[in-house]
This record gives structure tokens, C-alpha cells and sequence, in this order.
């Protein structure tokens, strides 16, 4: 089975590598020319654990290939998937000209039946337009070629995307016709095995699927974000909470961590869409309104704490900044709580130092020379205030506390992510901030 996967962004070449790694034949197509010849030698445009590889070893054996001319790889395909851009427009409405574009331009080339297949996030209604694309291009030319269309959102975290994409907890795909489904069933059948579902349903329902997955994941970290607000005023410990709530297993101990907001290319565009959606047909989303609101307030979070701490006084201070990407295991920026707090710091006349073990070149295209660039957490730390947390990725877990406490002027830690024992950095003469936590709760219990 040979199948084009229109857009090399993230969702489009994790599709590509990992499709083509069970066997099939794969075209990767982008109409940016340097991307596609930096795919050719290996260069990866984001950074994702284990698509490098890959994308290359697929590469070399012939099964994945990169293209800037649709028109001359699409013959013989019989899936085209639509994996481009749906970037926020002014308004939180997922701007659908590039999906549309690239539908009009399949609609063009096109000589089999074929499979177009939405996999970028879509509103729903997308598919509707999709289709009214390829049929008013194929009327231009006056060609009748069987088609289908059909949405198949994707659920890839990004750090996990290769695991995701190999072995997905399900396998959602809308269709409105037999032969699609039986098309788009014997693709993913390497996928299922033990036991992991591939759920076929109507094509609406499963571009909400994507909205509706992403929003509920989105509103159990607003709900724990608030809770732990609460907590730090009535002088409980969110930690303590959150394992009691989550033993029970309909709320479930995953994904209700708290922390300084969740960022990234999908939750925070993803509800801000659902929401816009939900006005178009008249009817208010209250909820999701309501996550979106928790989730700006708590981005600042972690920079209220430090004003406090500091009696206002930021002018002329250094901070240390430990992680700078929206979440461990990837570079991206987007939407990262680091960027809000950089930019008050920044405001009140800080300094911050900042280090990230991926993120760095990425933070620089926006950040430049707004901050100073250190090589390690400890060059970061040297002569600041104090530490502030951002993400949590590994290496920030276990730091030589005493090594800190000598390179601080103060020994004064804000953890964002509550990835550090107060009571014990308590013991060694710090003073610890974190989410959720009530001053007066720190050093008598331990909050791991
Ligand atoms: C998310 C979805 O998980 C994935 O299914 C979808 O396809 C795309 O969006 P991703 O954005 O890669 O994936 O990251 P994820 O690991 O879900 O984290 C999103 C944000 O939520 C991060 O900023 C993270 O720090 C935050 N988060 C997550 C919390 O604050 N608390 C939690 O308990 C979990």
C-alpha cells in the first residue's frame, strides 16, 4: 500500500516514519523545499526521541521518501493524509486555509481512488469542506475519480509521539463508507496488536473526539490548579489531595499533577477552539471558558509567589530559570508558562538565567538576548536569588543542593512543577515554594 502524507510538521512526519516503519510505502510531501531536502539528509525539523532514527533507517531502505511535488508522487497512492497547519486565527478559530488548499490540490492530481484523510486537528465540519474541494477541483477539469474522505484525529504527546503512534491506547477513525473503513483498516492493522482498538464511527464525531479528548485533559489540570490555589490558602497540601482524589479510580491519579499551567501546541489551542465552536452554534461552553481563564491566571502563578517573597522589590535581581520548553522531552515553545514568566520578571527590572537541556536554540528565536544563555543548571543558579523550577525534565530532579546553596545569594527555591521534597530542602536551610502547598505546612510533612 503506498500513501502521502501531505505537511513534515509533527503530526505529519511522525504519521510517515511511523507508518512506513511496519511497512508500508511512504511519501512525505511539503512545499517547503529546505525541509524536504533537510529530510534527505537526516536533519530533523523538530526534536522528538526516537523519530530520528527512524525516519532514517525507513529512509534507506526505500520505504519513506520526500517530496515537494505532490502532483508527481500522488499516482498509485490509495491514502493521501492531511497532516499541515491549522494555526490559531485572531479570533481562537483553527485557520483551515492550508487543509483546504492542499484538499483542492489533491482534488487536482489525483487518478485512483483515494482515501484523503484529515489528520491534522480540525473542527468539525472540516471533512464537509474537504470534500467540497476535491469534488469543485475534479469538476474543473472534468475528471469523475472515486474518493473518499475521512478524519482520523491523532492523539500523540510530544517526548511519546513514536510510542504513541506505535502502540496507541485506541485508534479513532470517521468514516462515511465501507471501502474507506476496510481501506484504513488494513493500514493500521499492524497497530492493534494485544488487544489496542481501532474505533470506526461517523465523521463529525470524530473530529469532536480530538476536541473533546484534549479539552477534558485540559480540564482536570485547571480543576487541580484550582484546588491547589485553595489548598495553599486553607493551609492544605494539593499533593495529599490529589493521591486521595485519585485512588478513586473514576477520577484516576493521571494527568491531575499541578503545576504553572499547561502549554503546548494542542490544550491551549484546542480549547480555545471548542470554545469558538461552541458560540458559532449557540451554545456557550462555560466550562472550557472557565479552564482556559484558570489556566492564563495560573501561568502567573509562580511570578505572584516571587513578588511576595521579595516585597515587590524585583529591580536589579537575578533569577535562575531551570527548564524553559512547555513540558520535558521536547523543544517546543509554544505556549510554554516559561515565556509569561520570563516576560514579568523581565518587566520588573529581573534578570533571569536561563537553562534548558533542549530547548535553548528554540527559546532563543524569540527570547534572543532578553536573557543570559548558561551552559548548566549551576552556572544558571550562580549568583541569583533564587531557583525557579519551570520544567521538570530529569536531570533537574536530584541537583547537589549544597553546590546550590553556595551559588545562590539567597537560598530560596520556587518549584513550579512540585518536584522537590520541601520538608528536606526545608531541613537543609532553603526556603521552597511550590503549588499548592501552605507556607505553614512546609518541614512538618513531607510533600513527595
Ligand atoms: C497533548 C495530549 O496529551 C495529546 O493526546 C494530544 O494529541 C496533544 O496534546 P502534549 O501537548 O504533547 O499532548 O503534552 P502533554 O503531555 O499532554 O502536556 C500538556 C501540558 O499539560 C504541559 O504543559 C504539561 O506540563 C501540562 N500538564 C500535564 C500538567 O500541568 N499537569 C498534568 O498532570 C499533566
Amino acid at each position: 500500500m503506498k500513501v502521502i502524507v501531505i505537511g513534515t510538521g509533527y503530526v505529519g512526519l511522525v504519521t510517515g516514519a511511523c507508518l512506513a516503519e511496519v511497512g508500508t510505502q511512504v511519501v512525505c510531501v511539503d512545499v517547503n523545499a529546505e525541509k524536504i531536502n533537510n529530510l534527505q539528509k537526516g536533519i530533523l525539523p523538530i526534536y522528538e526521541p526516537g523519530l530520528e532514527e527512524i525516519v532514517s533507517r525507513n529512509y534507506q531502505n526505500g520505504r519513506l521518501s520526500f517530496s515537494t511535488d505532490l502532483a508527481s508522487v500522488i499516482g498509485g497512492a490509495t491514502i493521501a493524509f492531511i497532516a499541515v497547519g491549522t494555526p490559531p486565527g485572531e479570533d481562537g478559530s483553527a485557520d483551515l486555509q492550508y487543509v483546504l488548499q492542499v484538499a483542492k490540490e489533491i482534488g487536482t492530481n489525483m487518478s485512483d481512488y483515494l482515501v484523503v484523510v484529515t489528520k491534522s486537528t480540525v473542527p468539525v465540519g472540516t471533512a464537509v469542506k474537504v470534500n467540497r474541494e476535491i469534488k469543485q477541483a475534479m469538476l474543473d477539469r472534468g475528471a469523475l475519480i472515486d474518493y473518499d474522505v475521512a478524519s482520523n484525529p491523532e492523539f500523540l504527546k510530544e517526548g511519546a509521539a513514536v510510542q504513541d503512534f506505535l502502540k496507541p491506547d485506541r485508534i479513532v477513525v470517521g468514516v462515511n463508507t465501507d471501502r474507506a473503513k476496510e481501506t484504513l483498516e488494513q493500514l493500521y492493522h499492524p497497530f492493534l496488536l494485544n488487544g489496542r482498538p481501532i474505533i470506526f464511527m461517523d465523521i463529525a464525531s470524530a473530529e469532536m473526539t480530538k476536541y473533546a479528548a484534549n479539552a477534558m485533559l485540559a480540564t482536570k489540570i485547571s480543576f487541580i490548579n484550582d484546588i491547589a490555589n485553595l489548598c495553599e490558602l486553607v493551609g492544605a497540601d494539593v499533593n495529599q489531595v490529589r493521591k486521595g482524589i485519585g485512588s478513586d479510580a473514576r477520577i484516576g491519579t493521571s494527568f491531575i499533577y499541578p503545576g504553572i499551567g499547561y502549554g503546548g501546541s494542542c490544550f491551549p489551542k484546542d480549547v480555545k477552539a471548542l470554545v469558538k465552536t461552541g458560540k458559532e452554534y449557540g451554545h456557550g461552553l462555560r466550562i472550557l471558558e472557565a479552564v482556559e481563564a484558570v489556566n492564563n491566571d495560573q501561568k502567573k502563578v509562580l511570578f505572584n509567589k516571587i513578588y511576595k517573597h521579595f516585597d515587590g522589590l524585583l529591580q536589579g535581581r537575578t533569577f535562575a530559570m531551570w527548564g524553559l520548553s512547555f513540558k520535558p522531552g521536547t523543544d517546543d515553545m509554544r505556549e510554554a508558562s516559561s515565556l509569561v514568566l520570563i516576560n514579568s520578571l523581565l518587566e520588573a527590572g529581573a534578570t533571569v538565567q536561563v537553562f534548558d537541556p533542549v530547548a535553548m536554540h528554540e527559546a532563543g528565536k524569540t527570547l534572543k538576548d532578553s536573557v543570559k544563555w548558561c551552559k548548566d543548571m549551576y552556572e544558571a543558579a550562580a549568583g541569583a536569588d533564587a531557583v525557579l523550577l519551570v520544567t521538570e525534565w530529569n536531570e533537574f530532579r536530584l541537583p547537589d543542593w549544597p553546590r546550590v546553596k553556595q551559588l545562590l545569594k539567597a537560598s530560596v527555591v520556587f518549584d513550579g512543577r512540585n518536584i522537590y521534597d520541601n520538608a528536606y530542602l526545608h531541613k537543609q536551610g532553603f526556603t521552597c515554594y511550590s503549588i499548592g502547598l501552605s507556607q505553614s505546612t512546609v518541614g512538618v510533612l513531607s510533600n513527595s
